[in-house]
């Protein structure tokens, strides 16, 4: 830089001011910082305001690496003379290698060899693009640094000027600058805004835990699973993806800049770039890398039932009958196990009901289940040693007596261990799928939902656990580990946000809080729990998936509390435990947008929430807007009054129109679904995936896509009954009750919302397949097709429809039995003319599309005039219309198209002459 006026003007003005050159990197993160510990550290001390988080303690300039020698794409670092790392021995040297994945995908990898790698098999497959993204490097004043570069704008996506980078056997750190302030996902977190914030500094806690979300007020808490991915706008509207492939304890720091400061205690920084350059294709490409998302059962698209906490199955029939008499769609009560369960399950599905038991993965140790397991040599977690093992718990049980088998408490009376799925001789999965072979034997369930695999245990290093309190298992000891000593799994030098934000070991928290001990080990001792703890419910649902395919024979649908990348292609995701309150009904909204970016499309939250009381109006809104996230469950702890919406008429009227919306429209869900399956587009998706230049949907949180057509704003505040929303620029039509089948200027606007209306839905330019609704997704599937045409500026409109049987297993969307429909309608100044073209042909019988709802149609349309592909059709006058007011042009007749009569079907028709 050429020293200038300005320049020297900056430099007087920070002299007086003491700017800094970039955002302060924390050196103290831990709790109680003070100047005298700081100093210690090496580290500055420098208080400010701390309205902005901003670190008083934090490293002098320097901190780093230099280039030592350079082969290729190998970068040889050396531990260069600025500041050391107070959290270990810096390693002297480390490497980064760099290569270019399928012309397309950007991986910087940091680290040095034989260190550990998340046993996680990717598919890495890639998408071709003409997006290049390069890796620069650069140094000055021995410090190296890095950077990426989107070639095709010259932009630097990711930028390591800023400094510090560490690297030792438990401490690891690298900070980067950040194009914009666009950043969206990281997880798993109740984030009260889609966009990230980097007015302030703010550090987010990435561990696996039993931690139900806080939604009341900004919290950075970890919660149950681990994603250690982000989505970044650039300020010219290209996006970019980065994804950092490590499963240790974790944590990430968002600061001013915009920049974030990534930490870990284990492993290697193997960080993949995947460059767009829109959105969606970043998605894609992540997924395509990372692996696709499962496609549900058709039925599990349907409205779910779940209580922890019916007082029997007297009250849970009660319910379920409610719930019917009120016509209420609905298909998939869950319950845990009552006697005479069996058979009511036999009759639920007599109603095209399904059934959705939820497992936990701790056994007892005195349990049947346990003794098959040792006997099938099934794996267990387990302590290193034998010195280790607490005598007063494994003595207790005579199967677990002479074994290493680390023992916890969890639900069940007795102490459990925790199945080993990182067991490499298969003998623990199998197991495990033989018990869940065995349970359906008895009960003929239809998806499995897997909870508590963080995996959580009660009472971890607690003296008086809560449950030494509670009438279940007053007794149980509960599992203390080393954590009295210096055992370095346990207490690592650096413990995280996971650790830290809670005030730390002084409040008697640690890493293995609510979890196993950090010091236990898996695979035979070839792995520590230490590293492989965020993957344990991702490696639980493979195996569940497995048997649930195995012993229903149809594909069916999990989901698992807790997940980590690539977790979608086994199973969905339900928000956790979350509270019966309007801020817990917000969080949810960005939460299921959150998790289409982390692949995990089958997502939802516990609707009307689980803790705490649920009330009228609340529970009513949330059956609203849960009615357009896939997996749609209300759920309700124990002891809190029933909240089903047979409860409140009000709540059932509003869920029965909600919900029949919903069924209308699942050919379009279930369409989305095939779409993510196969090339891994989101569901739900945030409004900036369909407008990312358009600036006013950048934080957009509260608003969503369903597919790339319908809008969602729904109402998310006590006692509104208008809603405020954006509609970015494009041709919109109302859903809704205001003003429904009518054009809508975009804009901000505000609508009427009250509880008697559906919520503001609207549809842009597109044709949507759906179908007549019932009361369940089986009898819906039976219903004639419609297609509803919104058409565009230019009275266009296209769409797709997938179908297959709803049920059977995929192998490979290359020999899927399935059919793909296009649909493309263009209205003319005399006519109009709906092509569809059948480009899959699959061999299920559909029932025929019976009606059209055009939307802006130009003028009355002559009935007599429809031809179906050359041959003059009768169309039923008595049951179509046309309204010159609101220009909907309404078309029903029995059997009007039958979609699999030909591959290419046209209709055509003229206008009334004026
Ligand atoms: C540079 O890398 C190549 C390929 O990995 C290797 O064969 C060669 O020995 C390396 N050269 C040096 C000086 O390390
Ligand atoms: C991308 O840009 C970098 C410099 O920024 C250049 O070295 C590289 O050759 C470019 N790659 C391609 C394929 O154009
Ligand atoms: C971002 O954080 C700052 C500081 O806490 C706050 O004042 C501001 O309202 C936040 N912005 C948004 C959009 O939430
Ligand atoms: C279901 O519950 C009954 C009653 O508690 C019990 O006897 C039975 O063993 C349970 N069945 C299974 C498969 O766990
Ligand atoms: C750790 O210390 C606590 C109290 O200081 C003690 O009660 C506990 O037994 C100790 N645990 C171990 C494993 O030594
Ligand atoms: C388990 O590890 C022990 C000790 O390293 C080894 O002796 C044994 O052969 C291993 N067992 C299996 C089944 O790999």
């Amino acid at each position: 830089m050429k020293p200038n006026i300005l320049n020297s003007l900056l430099l007087l003005f920070c002299l007086l001011t003491t700017c800094e050159a970039g955002p302060r990197i924390n050196c103290y993160p831990e709790p109680n910082a003070n100047q005298n510990l700081c100093e210690t550290r090496g580290c500055i001390w420098n208080p400010v305001d701390d309205v902005d988080g901003t670190p008083w303690c934090y490293f002098k300039d320097g901190v780093g690496y230099n280039l030592a020698s350079q082969n290729g794409t190998t970068f040889n670092l050396q531990k260069n003379n600025g500041p050391k790392n107070p959290w270990g021995i810096d390693f002297q040297n480390i490497q980064i290698r760099t290569s270019t994945i399928g012309g397309s995908v950007l991986n910087v990898k940091i680290g040095v060899d034989c260190r550990y790698e998340p046993p996680v098999d990717f598919p890495r497959s890639t998408i071709a693009t003409s997006e290049i993204l390069s890796f620069t490097t650069a140094s000055s004043d021995d410090l190296f640094w890095f950077s990426v570069i989107r070639n095709s704008t010259n932009r630097k996506i990711f930028d390591t000027s800023l400094g510090g980078l560490i690297f030792s056997d438990q401490f690891i750190q690298l900070s980067t600058y950040l194009p914009s302030e666009n950043m969206y996902g990281w997880g798993e977190n109740a984030h009260q805004s889609l966009k990230h914030n980097f007015s302030r500094y703010l550090t987010w806690g990435m561990l696996a835990r039993d931690q139900p979300p806080n939604s009341g007020n900004l919290d950075t808490m970890n919660l149950y699973g681990v994603h250690p991915f982000y989505m970044c706008l650039e300020p010219d509207g290209n996006a970019h993806g980065v994804f950092i492939f490590n499963s240790n304890p974790q944590e990430v720091t968002t600061a001013p800049g915009p920049s974030l400061i990534y930490r870990t205690i284990g492993g290697n920084l193997d960080i993949y770039f995947f460059p767009g350059p829109t959105p969606a294709l970043v998605i894609q490409q992540y997924l395509a890398f990372i692996g696709k998302p499962f496609l549900p059962a058709y039925w599990a698209l349907g409205y779910q039932l779940s209580r922890y906490g019916y007082s029997g199955l007297d009250e849970m029939k009660q319910r379920v009958g409610a719930v019917r008499d009120a016509g209420i769609p609905g298909s998939v009560p869950k319950s845990e196990n009552w006697s005479g369960f069996e058979d009511y399950v036999n009759v639920m599905h007599g109603w095209n009901m399904k059934m959705i038991p939820i497992f936990d993965p701790a056994v007892e140790a005195d349990y049947l289940p346990f003794q098959r397991a040792m006997a099938a040599n099934a794996k267990f977690i387990e302590w290193e040693d034998y010195s280790q093992v607490q005598p007063n718990i494994q003595n207790l049980y005579p199967m677990a007596k002479n074994t290493k088998v680390m023992l916890g408490v969890v639900w069940p009376d007795h102490h459990v261990a925790f199945p080993d799925f990182l067991d490499s001789t298969g003998r623990t999965q199998a197991w495990w799928k033989t018990e869940l072979e065995l349970y359906h034997s008895q009960l003929s369930f239809d998806g499995i939902w897997i909870d508590m695999n963080e995996p959580a245990n009660f009472g971890t290093n607690e003296q008086h656990p809560w449950y030494f309190d509670d009438a279940d298992h007053p007794n149980d000891a509960p599992l203390f580990c080393p954590t009295n000593g210096t055992n370095r799994w346990d207490l690592p030098p650096y413990q995280t946000h996971a650790v830290y934000y809670y005030g730390g070991n002084e409040n008697n928290v640690y890493l293995s809080s609510k979890t196993l001990c950090l010091a236990g080990v898996q695979n035979n001792g070839s792995y520590r729990f230490y590293d492989v703890k965020n993957l344990y419910g991702l490696k639980e649902a493979i195996p569940t998936q497995q048997a649930l395919m195995e012993c229903t024979g149809k594909r069916g649908a999990v989901v698992s509390r807790s997940t980590f990348p690539s977790a979608g292609r086994y199973a969905g995701h339900w928000l956790g435990d979350n509270t019966a309150r309007w801020e817990d009904l917000r969080t949810s909204v960005i939460g299921a947008q959150e998790f289409n970016l982390f692949g995990i499309p089958y997502v939802g939250s516990d609707v009307c929430g689980f803790l705490g009381t649920s009330n009228e109006e609340l529970c009513l809104r949330w059956q609203q807007m849960g009615a357009f996230h896939s997996f749609f469950r209300n759920h309700n702890t124990l002891g809190e009054p029933a909240q089903d919406p047979a409860v409140w008429p009000s709540v059932a009227a509003a869920t029965k129109t909600a919900n029949l919306f919903r069924y209308q429209y699942l050919p379009y869900l279930f369409s989305l679904h095939f779409q993510a399956s196969q090339s891994g587009l989101t569901v739900v998706r945030p409004v900036f995936f369909e407008y990312p230049t358009d600036t006013e949907t950048l934080d957009l949180g509260y608003q969503f896509m369903w597919g790339s057509n319908i809008l969602v704003a729904p109402v998310l505040y006590q006692g509104a009954v208008t809603t405020n929303l954006y509609l970015p620029t494009d041709v919109w039509y109302s859903l809704f009750d205001y003003r429904y089948g009518s054009k809508i200027d975009s804009g901000y606007i505000t609508v009427p919302s009250p509880t008697t209306s559906r919520i503001p839905v609207f549809v842009r330019g597109d044709a949507i397949p759906r179908q007549t609704p019932t009361t369940t997704t089986t009898m819906s599937r039976h219903n004639p097709f419609e297609l509803l045409i919104a058409p565009c500026q230019l009275g266009k409109a296209v769409g797709v429809l997938y179908w297959d049987d709803g049920q059977s297993i995929v192998d490979s969307f290359d020999t899927h039995d399935f059919h793909q429909f296009d649909f493309n309608y263009i209205s003319t100044s005399n006519g109009a003319q709906l092509t569809i073209t059948r480009t899959r042909k699959g061999t299920i019988v559909l029932p025929t599309m019976d009606i059209l709802e055009i939307f802006n149609y130009p003028s009355p349309p002559n009935f007599r005039s429809f031809f179906l592909n050359g041959q003059s059709v009768n169309i039923n006058v008595q049951s179509s219309t046309y309204s010159g007011i609101t220009k909907t042009l309404y078309i029903s007749t029995k059997d009007l198209i039958d979609l699999t009569s030909s591959d290419s079907i046209t209709l055509e028709w003229s206008n009334v002459s004026k």
